[in-house]
């Protein structure tokens, strides 16, 4: 994997926006695997801005979500369909018939998970995945000890999970304990993956997710195996990184430096 370390936050979801919008200007018929959370704020803000200035075109994008809450229903606040709408969905020109979000309502739950996976199949494969990490070391809800070929299926949140998320609930009770989640099978199968990461609180993840060794307690870590994933963090999650300098060079040191 290759990782961009950039000043702050606002530089990590710039870069991470322009490169989605390569993409798009390559493909604009793309598939995208969208994230939700607070991390991939800023580049859902940098898509919209770039959007309204004409510079990338929504029309043919088809997106699949990573994952959703058991027992919320769309329009409650924390949904993550919710979040798509009024982060990103509601300002850009994407068609709703191409939008794909795990149910968290569904009443058969196995029938669901496997249509998602046909349904990303049916539409050609994710060619772009968006990727947040967990400070457990998750990507989407694939919690420690999730089978590193799993595919889209029920989760349990792991405690770290509930305790992290709790700040978007009035109580800690309120969070939900199962999601429906992509599989690590299913998200490395994507074309390409952008793996964004800010804060000291991500420290630890990131170093174990890049420099760690495989392992289904740092499901990220899973990403080593991927061959085209780009690991963007600000200088705070990037602080518990061992190779830092030879990372700053492979950088450096190329001359088109965001399209890699
Ligand atoms: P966060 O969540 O962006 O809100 O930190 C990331 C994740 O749990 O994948």
């Amino acid at each position: 994997m290759e990782v961009i370390i950039q000043p702050d936050y606002s530089e990590m979801s710039r870069l991470a926006a322009r490169m989605v919008v390569e993409v798009l200007n390559t493909k604009p018929n793309a598939v995208l695997g969208m994230a939700t959370g607070s991390t991939p704020l800023g580049l859902y803000q940098e898509l919209v801005r770039l959007y309204k200035a004409g510079e990338v075109d929504f029309s043919r994008v088809t997106t699949f979500n990573l994952d959703e809450y058991v027992g919320l229903p769309t329009n409650h606040p924390q949904s993550y369909h919710y979040f798509m709408r009024e982060n990103f969905f509601n300002h850009v020109n994407i068609q709703p018939q191409n939008i794909n979000i795990p149910s968290g309502t569904t009443d058969n739950y196995p029938a669901f998970c496997e249509w998602y996976e046909q349904r990303i199949e049916e539409c050609g494969g994710i060619d772009l995945q968006i990727l947040g990490i967990g400070s457990d070391g998750h990507i989407a809800f694939n919690e420690p000890t999730s089978s590193l070929s799993s595919r889209t299926r029920l989760k349990t949140l792991a405690k770290q999970t509930i305790d992290d998320n709790a700040r978007f609930f009035e109580r800690r009770e309120d969070v939900p304990v199962y999601a429906i989640t992509m599989g690590v099978g299913t998200i490395l199968d994507a074309r390409k993956i952008i793996l964004l990461a800010g804060g000291t609180s991500k420290a630890s993840a990131i170093a174990s997710m890049v420099e760690g060794p495989v392992t289904s307690m740092v499901t990220a870590s899973a990403l080593q195996l991927h061959s085209d994933t780009k690991v963007i963090v600000d200088e705070d999650a990037a602080s518990e990184l061992q190779m830092r300098e030879y990372y700053e060079f492979i950088y450096r040191a190329k001359p088109a430096a965001p399209t890699g």
